[in-house]
């Protein structure tokens, strides 16, 4: 039978049975007689042991190569595994030239310089177990969702809204070899999207929970540890919430139930992540699940910041955004768990946000979960639903005739409601504890960089 190397692994009380493995040669060792191969084929962080006699030609069976390997899965004499394949035949399928693959054998490569060779680093072990904790959590997330009654829309990629309303869009064009009859292909600008919001509120309007999970597109100019300019977005919608409290607890549930799946699908991972990139992760994060997230008004956390200002760089002041080194500060003063900062001025966010009605301070209902190593990971709010004051909303700001549709809907009956979104890849940072969001996605776009 043909197995993978998961499978193999898995057999137990293994009694010589004929197995065919395929994968590519992680480590060769050659003694007197025998000759030890591990071959990885990418199912699991472990690779098998293959032993070999000393009749097989070691000069064909190099780092990187990839190979067929017959024989019959027996016991392992060694501690360290299970089983091992005792090889009757090993065919090298593809040779790997050693002397200029970038890989080296026995080497433990820096992430960044991994970074180089994005076709290359996932046949390493650690962009390895990223890559399947990145593909677990993304079943996690849907079966969470699934579980809780949401249903799944795809949103669209090309649009013609700015819905965060920060200016920060690709513009879609068909090439200049394609003849368009009219000026321009959609009739009107079009744009990568920045978030599925939009849409995802229509589809509250009629299916009550819904979410979407899908990449997104920023031109953010920075060089950041916490930006690229595609990332994926978890994002969900709710019709019927009452308050931010609904939200909220739906956001710490969904960070807590993905990572309790995560770490129940693929301990081994998670476990090699956290020895090789952020030693006491394991602790960091048991502290962050089993305590119930913080609280704060982001009036108070403007209050918390204004005592410790000779901290920063920039000085924090009611109105102003919180910086990157506002958010680590304050979650660090809250003993390293996640905090919900709530209530935020107006001026700082998009039209959409459910204004609070609190006189001159003039506050919506936004909220943003901020969690240690990594600052803001969801931003979220309750949505303006009462046409009156929309309608002035958007007058005011010059986007009536653009959003005349998302008006409409406060008109053909509108429900309370309110949504969040995830950056999926700032969410791997912070359980994996991966300090550089290039990364944690196989393909990274930012800035001067679009490789491959
Ligand atoms: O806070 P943001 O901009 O919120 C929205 O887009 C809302 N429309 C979502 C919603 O309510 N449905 O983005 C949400 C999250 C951020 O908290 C952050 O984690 C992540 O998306 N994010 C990025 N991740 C990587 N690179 C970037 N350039 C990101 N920009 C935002
Ligand atoms: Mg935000």
């Amino acid at each position: 039978a043909k197995l993978r190397v998961r499978e193999a692994l898995g057999v137990r009380d293994a009694s010589g049975e004929c197995v065919t493995v395929q994968g590519w040669i992680r480590s060769v060792r050659s003694q007197k007689e025998v000759l030890f191969l591990h071959v990885n084929d990418g199912s699991s962080l472990e690779s098998l042991q293959v032993v070999a006699d000393s009749s097989f030609d070691s000069r064909e069976l190099v780092f990187g190569s990839s190979v067929q390997v017959q024989g019959q899965l027996v016991k392992s004499q060694s501690k360290r595994q299970n089983v091992e394949l005792k090889a009757e035949k090993i065919e090298v399928i593809g040779h790997c030239e050693a002397k200029i693959f970038p890989i080296k054998y026995k080497e433990r490569h820096p992430l960044e310089y991994l970074r180089q060779y994005p076709h290359l680093r996932c046949r390493t072990n650690v962009l390895g177990s990223i890559l399947r904790v990145r593909s677990e959590a993304t079943a996690a997330i849907h079966s969470y969702f699934k579980d809780n009654g949401f249903v799944h829309i795809h949103t669209p990629v090309i649009t013609s809204n700015d819905c965060e309303g920060a200016g920060e869009l690709f513009q879609v064009e068909p090439s200049s070899k394609i003849k368009v009859p009219e000026e321009n292909f959609f009739n009107v600008p079009a744009f990568l999207t920045v978030s599925g919001q939009l849409h995802l509120e229509v589809m509250s309007g009629a299916f009550t929970q819904v979410f979407t999970f899908g990449p997104t597109f920023r031109a953010e100019n920075s060089q950041s540890r916490r930006h690229l300019a595609e990332f994926y977005m978890v994002e969900a919608e709710i019709s019927f919430v009452e308050s931010l409290q609904d939200l909220m607890q739906v956001m710490e549930e969904l960070f807590k139930a993905t990572t309790e799946m995560v770490l129940s699908n693929c301990p081994e991972d998670v476990e090699l992540c956290h020895k090789f990139l952020a030693p006491g992760q394991k602790d960091r994060l048991e502290h962050m699940l089993k305590n119930r997230f913080l609280i704060i008004s982001y009036t108070e956390a403007i209050e918390i910041l204004k005592q410790a200002s000779q901290n920063f760089t920039f000085t924090p002041e009611w109105g102003v955004d919180l910086q990157t080194e506002h958010e680590k500060y304050l979650v660090k003063h809250c003993g390293n768990i996640p905090v919900f900062v709530i209530n935020y001025p107006s001026a700082l966010k998009p039209f959409y946000m459910r204004d609070n009605e609190d006189g001159p301070q003039h506050t919506v209902a936004a909220v943003d979960l901020l969690v240690p190593g990594v600052g803001e990971l969801f931003g979220g709010s309750l949505r303006e639903d009462r046409y009156h004051i929309l309608k002035q909303r958007l007058d005011r700001l010059g986007l009536r005739e653009a959003y005349q549709w998302y008006l409409d809907l406060r008109q053909f009956g509108s429900v309370p409601h309110g949504g969040f979104g995830m950056g999926f890849e700032r969410y791997l940072q912070c359980i994996l504890g991966v300090d550089n969001i290039k990364d944690v996605i196989p393909f990274p776009r930012f800035t001067h960089s679009c490789l491959l």
